[in-house]
């Protein structure tokens, strides 16, 4: 293995390409008309006007050649399908939990989970809701609350477990409103907190505190393969256990988990709900039936839930987790080097860009990290995620904005799609803007939604930069 040979340091992808999909490159003038036709929002961009799309990790990997020859294996029997079976092994098998219940991705496990354990009066606790997570759970009239690691807050902060739970913010809801707290859930790797991974002593911990109060725990497992690496990595007494144990060990610390498999399971369409509880699966499966179909198929079709029998087997492979964690370091050292502000230290998905400490002067009703993010387009036709005011903040009545934690922006890598000259690009671009800062136009939003706004608002600049970067960008 030549990742284990001292004499050669280059970390190489493992794998080779069988099969490519052209890149495009518009001009910049094509990427500013893009944005204005888009209302500066990401998300109503056109792929194919974007270079490099970093929106997102999920549903956006690349499958293997196993996976590809498995997809020709899937039963489409409506019951009973054999996919369904090696599928449900596969899952039993990685988490320990017998009842396995197919979705077309997280959001629709969240939305059967929720539906049961939700509810006005209710409260959910969680290190950090993802915003699908945070909205199925208030959609309920249920109250999410993140309870995150105090360290999480410091961006700057080099602690090996960022994405832990607050034990004792969990104790105190526990003792203080356990009884409207129906199950505790931890999100691993914690996404909206950076993409930092939750430590094993930390879970242990928090399973105790639920045995202690009496309530069930639920992992929100969509990347389990990268929290386990980072374990391995990072967590004293880990070094020595392989990645896939390390997983399993997680799983069987709780009483049930629900999956987005666009992430960690290696597909582009995907989810499932696990768990131990056997009075879970009448209602649960009702549910499943009502919105997804029948529970040997859910919202997948067969052939899905081949490669995705498969994505699981392979995510813990170890080249490739330590390919994974060095992409994404090499992206964050290398835009840290280029003057950008990055959390710290590199999740395992995603590099996140602190926007705060990028324009320190901006109000958080100038959207400074959608104005970053969407810089990074202009600019180099590169596509990031705000995860700040847009995402997480609200307009207050009298129109200024209820601002979000923090400010980011998330430059998800893509599983496998990605080689290193991508990244150097990415790497470039981000440091050209970090040096041209002052020309970042301050946003507004013109129109917005009731829910999960930043999908689908409407943005506008409110000035136009001195300067302008078309001069600057032929000095
Ligand atoms: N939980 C976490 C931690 C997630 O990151 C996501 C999705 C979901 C649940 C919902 O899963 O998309 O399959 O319905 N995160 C994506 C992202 C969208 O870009 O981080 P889904």
């Amino acid at each position: 293995m030549i990742h284990s040979d001292p004499r050669f340091r280059t970390v190489v992808e493992p794998f080779r390409l069988k099969m490519v999909e052209p890149i495009h490159f518009p001009s910049r003038e094509e990427r500013v008309a893009a944005i204005g036709a888009a209302h500066h929002n990401l998300f109503a961009l056109p792929a194919e006007l974007v270079t490099i799309d970093l929106l997102t990790d999920s549903g956006t990997g690349a499958m293997s050649t196993e996976q590809w020859a498995a997809l020709l294996r899937g039963d489409e029997s409506y019951a009973g399908a054999t996919s369904f079976r090696r599928f449900e092994r596969v899952v039993q098998e990685l988490t320990g939990f017998p009842y396995v219940l197919p979705t077309h991705q997280g959001r629709a496990a969240e939305r059967l989970l929720f539906a049961h354990f939700g509810g006005p009066g209710v409260i959910i606790p969680n290190n950090s809701h993802f915003d699908t997570t945070r909205a199925h759970v208030e959609a309920t009239g249920s109250v999410a609350v993140d309870l995150p690691s105090p360290l999480a807050g410091d961006t700057q902060l080099e602690a090996p477990f960022k994405g832990d739970m607050d034990l004792d913010a969990l104790e105190a809801l526990l003792k203080n409103q356990g009884s409207r707290v129906p199950v505790v859930c931890v999100t691993i790797t914690n996404n909206a907190a950076g993409g930092q991974p939750v430590s094993m002593a930390n879970l242990r911990a928090v399973r105790a505190l639920c045995d202690k109060y009496g309530k069930p725990l639920f992992l929100d497992a969509a990347r389990f393969a990268e929290n386990a690496w980072f374990v391995r990595e990072r967590e004293p007494g880990y070094s020595r256990i392989d990645v896939r144990t390390i997983a399993q060990e997680a799983f069987r610390l709780a009483d049930g988990t629900w999956v987005s498999a666009k992430k960690d399971g290696l597909v582009n369409i995907g989810g499932f709900l696990a768990f131990k509880d056997e009075t879970l699966l009448t209602p649960l499966r009702n549910g499943l039936i009502l919105n997804e179909g029948f529970p040997t198929y859910g919202g997948l079709a067969g052939r899905d839930l081949e490669a995705l029998a498969v994505g699981l087997t392979e995510v813990t492979d170890e080249d490739y987790l330590r390919y994974r964690a060095r992409s994404v370091a090499w992206l964050g050292h290398g835009l840290e080097r280029g003057g950008m502000p990055v959390l710290k230290p590199f999740g395992g998905h995603a590099v996140y860009l602190d926007a705060r400490r990028l324009l320190p002067d901006w109000s958080p009703d100038d959207l400074p990290a959608q104005a970053l993010a969407v810089a990074l387009y202009v600019e180099g036709g590169v596509r990031g995620v705000e995860i700040g005011t847009l995402m997480f903040g609200r307009t207050r009545p009298d129109g200024h904005q209820v601002a979000a934690p923090r400010e980011l922006v998330r430059l998800a890598l893509p599983r496998r799609v990605y080689t290193q000259a991508h990244v150097d690009y990415v790497i470039e671009v981000g440091t050209w803007v970090a040096q041209h800062k002052e020309c970042l136009q301050r946003l507004r939003i013109e129109w917005e939604p009731e829910a999960l706004r930043h999908f689908t608002a409407r943005l506008h600049p409110i000035r136009s930069s001195a300067r302008g970067l078309r001069q600057l960008e032929s000095p």
